[in-house]
C-alpha cells in the first residue's frame, strides 16, 4: 500500500479542519484506508474484521466484484445526470416488488432524508400535525427526529426532549413520544390526541425486537384512529429479509423508508408507500396546496442505482438469507459460549442479521431498560475486540455475507481474549 501518512498524522490534520476531528459518524480515532470482503485496513495497515459495513450499507461485503464491475460499467457512462435515467427506474421496480407497502417510492440521498419527508407525506396526507415516536427510536437528523432520541433526561411520557441545540420548542410541541413495546401507552395517546397524522417506528428499534403482537397492534391501532403507520426500514430494508422486516414479521406500514443496502453503498435512499399516498408528491394529481415539493441534486443518481441493483440481483439469489442468518446465528452463538463459559451476565439483543451484546441480567425491551449494568465493561469489551482485530460500532454488530472461515475464527480468538480482559477488569 502506497502510504505517505501514518494514522496519528491524519488524525492531527482532521483535528485542523473537522470539528471533534471527524465525520461525526464513529470513533475519530481510527482512518481507514481500505475495505475488501470482509476485512478493513486502517492507515497504519492494521487489519480487522469489519462488523461495522459501513453503518449497513456493505452487506455483500467490500469491492464486491459482480458491484464493481456494473459500478465501472456506469462510471464510463456518466456518473450524475439530475434528470430521470433507466437504471433509477430499474431500480424503483425492483423495489416495489421486493417490499410490500411500495407501490411507488421517491428517490433521496439519505437515510435522514428519507425519514424527513416520510414525516411530511404522512401530515399532507391526513392534514394533522402531530407526529408519535419512540423513545429511542433513530429517524435521522430532522428536527422531528432529533427528539428523544437519546434523552439525557427521562422526562414524563409523551413529552418530546430535543437531543440537539437549534430546535425550536414548536418541533417538540408536535411529538407524543411513547416507550417502545409499550402498546397500551400507545393506545391511551392515540385516544387522548386526535390531531396525529403518523406514528414512525424503528420495527427493531436499535437491535431492541418488537414484542410479538406489538407491531401488528400499531397497525390495528393505525386503522382504527385514521393515523398512518410509517416503518423506518433504512436498517431493516434488505436486511431481515428481501422484503425488509415487512416480509419478516408479516406488517405491512403504510409509509416505509430504506436506505442503506438499496444504494449498495453509494448515498441513496428512498420512501415509499400506496399511489395514493405518494400521489401527494405529483402537483397534478393532488393540486397546488395538498402537493408535497421535493427534489434533490443527487436523487436517483445512476451510479448508486446500478450498485444497489447489482446488490439485490445478488441478494435475490437462493440461499442468501440463509446463510446471512447462519452467520449471524454463530456470532451470537460465539459471545453466547464466550461470556457463559466466564460467567458475565449479559443478554444477546437482536435479530441473527443485526445484533449486539448488554452487559445486563435483565432483557432489554425499551430505551430506559436497555442498559449495561456497569457502561465500562460495554467499554472495555469493544476495545479489547478492536485490540484483537474485531472492528465494530460500541452498540452493534453487523453479520456480512463475506464472512469466511478465518474470520470466525479470529472472532472466536478475540472474543475469548476480551472475555479473560472483563474478568481481569471486573
Ligand atoms: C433506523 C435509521 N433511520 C435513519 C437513519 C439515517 O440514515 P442516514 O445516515 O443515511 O441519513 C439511520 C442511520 O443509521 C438509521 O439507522
Amino acid at each position: 500500500m502506497n502510504r505517505t501518512h501514518t494514522q496519528d498524522e491524519w488524525i492531527a490534520r482532521a483535528r485542523q479542519v473537522l470539528p471533534a476531528a471527524g465525520f461525526g459518524n464513529f470513533d475519530a480515532s481510527v482512518v481507514i484506508a481500505r475495505g475488501q470482503g470482509s476485512r478493513v485496513w486502517d492507515e497504519d495497515g492494521r487489519e480487522y474484521v469489519d462488523y461495522l459495513i459501513g453503518s449497513g450499507p456493505m452487506l455483500l461485503g467490500h469491492g464486491h466484484p459482480e458491484v464493481m464491475e456494473a459500478v465501472l460499467e456506469q462510471l464510463s457512462r456518466g456518473t450524475s445526470f439530475f434528470a430521470n435515467n433507466a437504471q433509477g427506474i430499474e431500480l424503483a421496480e425492483v423495489i416495489c416488488t421486493a417490499v410490500p407497502c411500495c407501490e411507488q417510492v421517491r428517490f433521496v440521498t439519505s437515510g435522514s432524508e428519507a425519514d424527513m419527508y416520510a414525516i411530511r407525506l404522512a401530515r399532507a396526507y391526513t392534514g394533522k400535525t402531530k407526529i408519535l415516536k419512540f423513545e429511542g427510536g433513530y429517524h435521522g437528523m430532522s428536527a422531528e427526529a432529533q427528539m428523544s432520541l437519546a434523552p439525557a433526561k427521562k422526562l414524563n411520557f409523551p413529552t418530546a426532549q430535543p437531543d440537539s441545540a437549534g430546535i425550536p420548542q414548536s418541533v417538540a410541541d408536535e411529538m407524543l413520544i411513547a416507550p417502545f413495546n409499550d402498546l397500551a401507552a400507545v393506545a391511551s395517546l392515540l385516544s387522548e390526541h386526535e390531531d396525529i397524522a403518523a406514528i414512525i417506528v424503528e420495527p427493531l428499534q436499535r437491535i431492541i425486537p418488537a414484542k410479538d403482537g406489538f407491531l401488528q397492534g400499531l397497525r390495528d391501532l393505525c386503522e382504527k384512529h385514521n393515523v398512518l403507520l410509517i416503518f423506518d426500514e433504512i436498517v431493516t430494508g434488505f436486511r431481515l429479509a428481501f422484503g425488509g422486516a415487512q416480509e419478516r414479521y408479516g406488517v405491512t406500514p403504510d409509509i416505509c423508508t430504506l436506505g442503506k443496502i438499496i444504494g449498495g453503498g453509494f448515498p441513496l435512499a428512498a420512501l415509499g408507500a400506496s399511489a395514493e399516498i405518494m400521489s401527494h408528491f405529483d402537483k397534478s394529481a393532488v393540486g397546488a396546496d395538498k402537493w408535497l415539493m421535493q427534489l434533490g441534486t443527487l436523487s436517483g443518481n445512476p451510479v448508486a442505482a446500478v450498485a444497489g441493483l447489482k446488490t439485490m440481483e445478488i441478494l435475490r439469489r437462493p440461499g442468501q438469507y440463509e446463510t446471512l442468518r447462519r452467520n449471524g446465528q454463530r456470532l451470537m452463538d460465539m459471545h453466547t459460549e464466550a461470556l457463559d463459559a466466564a460467567g458475565i451476565a449479559h443478554s444477546i439483543c437482536g435479530d441473527a442479521t443485526l445484533f449486539d451484546v448488554y452487559f445486563t441480567d435483565a432483557e432489554p425491551q425499551d430505551y430506559r431498560s436497555a442498559r449495561h449494568r456497569d457502561p465500562a465493561v460495554n467499554e472495555a469489551w469493544n476495545a479489547e475486540l478492536r485490540a484483537q482485530g474485531v472492528f465494530k460500532s460500541a452498540g452493534k454488530l453487523y453479520p456480512s455475507l463475506a464472512l469466511l472461515e478465518e474470520d470466525f475464527a479470529l472472532t472466536k480468538n478475540a472474543m475469548e481474549r476480551a472475555v479473560t480482559r472483563l474478568e481481569t477488569s471486573t
